[in-house]
């Protein structure tokens, strides 16, 4: 089959288009041939191997894998022995980022309790935007934000992949929303249902005076106490995404920082859920959130895709159509 391959930590020059030997699932497994694939910037960390913390996890030294590609949308080709949930034909969707990837090719291996049914209503390419981003937005401000009706929530890089689907997630909970983007993205996040924007190139969230029940740091390189000032008397800080010294200081200072206050701030780590794929199916068939798409590539162009999630400055998803036709 066809896939990207890497074999050393870099920029997209890294990536590379190869025939490699078509999966074969275990028993627990579907093969699922894919029709297509969003990239996220978890793509973008496994590639070049950073923030250096996170690295320690996977490899030091050399990528452990060779497939990058968390978020796929495709049609179950065949299935383990012990696969009961699933059956060839099916069209189906998840997230293989905690599970070794392997999307950015014509076929992969997906684990059954990873992957739920596809959105009746949405194109595999639609489809394919939706598992990493959605389901980390969607614990964020439900689980970990305990976002309830009439609170304030700030969104912070609310025009990528995470903040696009915490914004129309975060209105759906009722929430009184403020994202927090740049003056190209303000139509964008205005569409989406924030009530608030504030284009962070004319003015700072922390100097305002407004205080939140609820910040999302899903991007921008702003400080602890930044978002500490910002925060309502019993309020939360979740750092979703960010640099080596955002997760330090959000691990390590929050407690101090929150001390006796009765604030919390720490940090998000999404973990996979078949059952929050099956929320979110819902949520897009209601008709409560959909995908926002600024571009699509074919498998080719893999590399060019991943060099725009570099920049930090994507909109919203990008979608690999695997199959040119999963529109
Ligand atoms: N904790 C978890 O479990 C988890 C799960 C998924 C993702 N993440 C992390 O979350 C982060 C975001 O993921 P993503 O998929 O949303 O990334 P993304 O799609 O690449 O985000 C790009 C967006 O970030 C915005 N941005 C860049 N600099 C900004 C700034 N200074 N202030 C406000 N917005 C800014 C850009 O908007 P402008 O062009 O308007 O600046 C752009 O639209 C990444 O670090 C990712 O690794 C964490």
């Amino acid at each position: 089959m066809k896939a990207i391959v890497y074999k050393k930590y870099g920029q997209s020059d890294q990536l590379h288009m190869e025939i490699v030997q078509k999966p074969v699932p275990s028993e627990n497994e579907v093969l699922v041939k894919v029709h297509a694939v969003s990239v996220n910037y978890a793509d973008w960390h496994m590639l070049t191997g950073t923030p250096f913390l996170a690295r320690m996890a996977f490899d030091l030294f050399r990528p452990k894998l060779s497939i990058l590609g968390a978020d796929i949308a495709g049609t179950v080709e065949a299935v383990g022995n012990a696969v009961t949930d699933f059956k060839p034909g099916d069209e189906v969707y998840g997230d293989l980022g905690l599970n070794g990837f392997g999307g950015f090719a014509e076929y992969v291996c997906a684990p059954q309790n990873l992957i739920a049914l596809k959105p009746v209503n949405l194109t595999f390419a639609e489809t394919a935007a939706l598992p990493m981003a959605a389901v980390t937005a969607l614990q964020a401000l439900r689980d970990g934000g305990k976002l309830q009706r009439g609170q304030k929530v700030l969104i912070h890089g609310a025009a990528g992949g995470v903040g696009t689907f915490a914004v129309q997630i975060a209105r759906h909970l009722g929430a009184e929303v403020t994202a927090v983007c740049s003056t190209r993205n303000i139509d964008l996040v205005r569409s989406l249902g924030a009530d608030h924007i504030i284009d962070y190139t004319k003015e700072d969230f922390a100097a305002n005076g407004t205080k939140y029940d609820l910040i999302l740091g899903i991007n921008g390189n702003r400080s602890i106490s930044d978002y500490h000032k910002a925060l309502a008397p019993k309020g939360t800080y979740l750092m979703v995404g960010g640099s080596d010294r955002q997760i330090f200081q959000a691990m390590l200072l929050g407690g101090i920082v929150a001390g006796n206050s009765g604030q919390k701030l720490g940090s998000l780590l999404s973990r996979n859920s078949r059952e929050d794929l099956i929320r979110i199916k819902e949520l897009v068939e209601a008709g409560a959130i959909k995908p926002v798409i600024d571009r699509q590539f074919t498998l080719e162009q893999t590399p060019e895709a991943m060099s725009l999630i570099g920049t930090g400055h994507a909109r919203a998803k990008l979608v690999i159509n695997v199959i040119p036709d999963a529109e």
